[in-house]
């Protein structure tokens, strides 16, 4: 079964929430998660939609201000994370040493994860990206509750998605280096989703912008169905 995973990035109070689940029904036959805002978490959780957070501490607890541990999320009946998104490295001085402590933590206490990997435009024009995955991937442990995400960072919110072609080379490459379920991320639409979902080693998609409106969200994880 494919998998297809919402992510809300920072969009989505509590009243937008709402009116999402409102609005949304994930159809049969596709594994379906939503990672809200750590704020909507609570809320989300428990509307017959698994709920992951976008992120996740390896303490269990500490002085750590503005983190949030395993155990935090599973007490609110968050079932997974996602961990090392593009934003995270880019913005906010990610590692591949500090993915791999928040998988192992998250694994550790029973969250699933969804971990990313992908290079950037410059890299892929170096002829680095295979270099960057091999890097990337093996900071990412195995375990059975884990896939990956591969996200270039050049087809992230920008419209440009890689083709499926380009998509399905740099997935079988992936899964040579981790034998996994992997995702791909990167500007999936309604009007592509179908053509990438299609791709043998693409197992399903971490979709941001278009998981914001039930409609075209719904209507990726129909794509996964075909
Ligand atoms: P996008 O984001 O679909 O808006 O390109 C994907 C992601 O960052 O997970």
């Amino acid at each position: 079964m494919k998998l297809v995973a919402g992510n809300w990035k920072m969009f989505k109070g509590t009243s937008e929430t709402l009116a999402f689940f409102d609005a949304f029904e994930a159809p049969a036959g596709v594994e379906v998660v939503v990672c809200p805002p750590f704020t909507s978490l609570s809320l989300a959780a428990g509307r017959g939609v698994p709920v992951y957070a976008q992120n996740v501490h390896w303490a269990v607890e500490g002085a750590f201000t503005g983190e949030i541990s395993a155990q935090m999320l599973l007490e609110l009946g968050v079932e997974g994370a996602v961990v090392g998104h593009s934003e995270r490295r880019q913005y906010f001085g990610e590692t591949d040493e500090t993915v791999r402590k928040r998988c192992e933590a998250a694994l550790e206490a029973g969250l699933r994860v969804i971990a990313c990997v992908g290079e950037t435009e410059s890299e892929r024009e170096a002829g680095e990206t295979g270099a960057v995955l091999r890097r990337q991937v093996a900071a990412i442990p195995p375990h059975e509750a884990l896939v990956i995400a591969y996200e270039p960072v050049w087809a992230i919110g920008t419209g440009k998605t890689a083709t499926p072609e380009l998509a399905q080379q740099a997935h079988e490459s992936i899964k040579e280096l981790h034998p996994t379920r992997v995702l791909y991320g990167g500007s999936v639409k309604p009007e592509n989703a179908v053509e990438l979902l299609a791709q043998p080693a693409i197992d399903g998609a971490l979709v941001g912008g278009a998981s914001l409106e039930p409609g075209s969200f719904g209507a990726i994880c129909r794509a996964a169905l075909a």
